[in-house]
C-alpha cells in the first residue's frame, strides 16, 4: 500500500526538532559518501517565470531512504495565481524493493527541511551568544528559517525587513505569538544588519540585499534564498570576508550566483568554499574557530534533505494514522 499525505498531514506530523536531527543526520551521511544524489535536474519555463526541479537521492546507512521530489518555484505565483512560490510532491520508495511505499506535498517540507539545515549549520557556526536574528525575505521558508534558528539558539529578539510591508507584519505578528518572541518588522537594513548577531537571507531577490560593509564582526548568515547562477542575495563584499559553507560544494559550483558571481568578477576562487556543511557536522572540517570571524552558510537545497525528512513523517503519520492507504 501506499500512503498519502496532504499538506495538513505533513504538518500535523513533522516537528522542527524531529527535521533537525533527520537532516543533520542527513548531512553527515552525505559527507561519509553514505548518499547517491545526482546534481538536481533543473527546466526553466521562462514565459512563466518557473523553475521545474527533480531530485532524486538514495541515503545509506542507518536512516536508508529512497525518493525522489519534484518542486516549482514560481515568483508570481502569490500575486497572480494565490498560490505559494514553491510548490511540491514527493514519492519515497522502499529501499529494499523500489516500491512506491508514500506520495507526500512537500510544500511545507520543503520550508521545514530548509529551515533545518539552517537550524544544523547555526549550531555549527553561530556564536554560541547569539541572541539577536534579523531575516530577510517573509515568505514561507523565511518563517521555517526563523523557527530552526531560535531552536538552536534560543533569541532574544529577531528583526524581519520585505519589500512587501504587509508580508513583513504579518510575519512579526505570526511568529511573534508562535515563538513567543519579539518580533519587530523594520524597513532600516544597514541599522538591522549592524546589530544582528544572525542573518537569514531568504527572499525572491536576484540581487543582493544589503551591504556587506554593514557587517559586524562574528556575524553568521544563512543565504538560502538565491539558486540560480545568475542570481544572488549576497554581495561580493560579504563572500570575500567570510568563512564560507556550502550545502554541497558540487551543488553550490552548479547552481550558486552567491559564490558563482564573485569568482566570474576574479574576488574569490572555488577554494573559498571552506567545506560542505556534513564535512563540518562529521567534524572534518572546522566550524566557527573565533568570535569575530563571519560565516556564511549558502544553502541551494539538496535531495537527502527532503528524503530523510520524508522518512521522519511517514514513520510518525504511520504511528499516528494520518494519512490514507491506497493500493496505486
Ligand atoms: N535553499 C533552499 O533549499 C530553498 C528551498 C526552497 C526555496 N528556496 C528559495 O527561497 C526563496 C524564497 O522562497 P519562498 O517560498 O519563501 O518565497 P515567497 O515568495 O513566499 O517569499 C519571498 C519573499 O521575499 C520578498 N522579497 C523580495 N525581494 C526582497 C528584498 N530585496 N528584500 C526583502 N524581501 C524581499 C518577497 O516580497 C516575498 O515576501 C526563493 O528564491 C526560493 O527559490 C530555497
Amino acid at each position: 500500500m501506499t500512503l498519502l499525505l496532504s499538506r495538513d498531514d505533513v504538518a500535523n506530523v513533522l516537528t522542527m526538532p524531529d527535521c533537525i536531527a533527520a537532516v543533520e543526520g542527513a548531512f553527515a551521511a552525505l559527507a561519509r559518501g553514505e548518499a547517491d544524489m545526482p546534481q538536481r535536474a533543473v527546466i526553466k519555463v521562462p514565459p512563466h517565470h518557473g523553475l521545474f526541479l527533480g531530485m532524486p537521492a538514495y541515503l545509506g546507512g542507518d536512516a536508508e531512504a529512497l525518493g525522489l521530489k519534484l518542486v516549482t518555484v514560481y515568483p508570481d505565483n502569490p500575486a497572480k495565481h494565490g498560490l505559494a512560490t514553491t510548490l511540491g510532491t514527493l514519492m519515497l520508495c522502499d529501499p529494499r524493493t523500489g516500491a512506491v511505499t508514500a506520495i507526500m506535498d512537500a510544500g511545507y517540507l520543503t520550508a521545514v527541511r530548509t529551515g533545518a539545515a539552517s537550524g544544523v549549520a547555526t549550531k555549527f557556526l553561530a556564536r554560541e551568544d547569539a541572541a539577536v536574528c534579523v531575516v530577510f525575505g517573509a515568505g514561507a521558508q523565511a518563517r521555517q528559517q526563523l523557527v530552526a534558528v531560535n531552536h538552536v539558539r534560543p533569541l532574544r529578539k529577531a528583526y524581519v525587513l520585505d519589500v512587501n510591508a504587509e508580508a513583513a507584519a504579518a510575519f512579526a505578528r505570526d511568529l511573534g505569538e508562535q515563538l513567543g518572541l519579539d518580533v519587530e518588522a523594520v524597513d532600516d537594513a544597514e541599522a538591522a544588519v549592524r546589530g544582528a548577531d544572525i542573518i537569514v537571507t531568504a527572499s525572491s531577490s536576484p540581487t543582493p540585499i544589503f551591504d556587506g560593509d554593514w557587517l559586524q564582526p562574528g556575524t553568521h548568515i544563512n543565504n538560502i534564498g538565491s539558486h540560480a547562477p545568475t542570481t544572488r542575495e549576497l554581495d561580493t563584499k560579504t563572500v570575500v570576508k567570510s568563512y564560507f559553507v556550502a550545502d554541497l560544494r558540487e551543488a553550490n559550483l552548479a547552481e550558486a550566483g552567491d559564490i558563482l558571481i564573485p569568482m566570474e568578477e576574479g574576488a574569490v576562487t572555488a577554494d573559498h568554499i571552506a567545506a560542505s556543511l556534513g564535512e563540518i557536522v562529521t567534524g572534518t572540517k572546522p566550524a566557527r574557530t573565533d568570535a569575530e570571524q563571519i560565516t556564511v552558510f549558502k544553502s541551494c537545497g539538496l535531495a537527502v534533505q527532503d528524503v530523510s525528512t520524508a522518512v521522519a513523517v511517514a514513520k510518525a503519520a504511520r504511528e499516528k494514522g494520518v494519512g490514507t492507504e491506497v493500493a496505486l
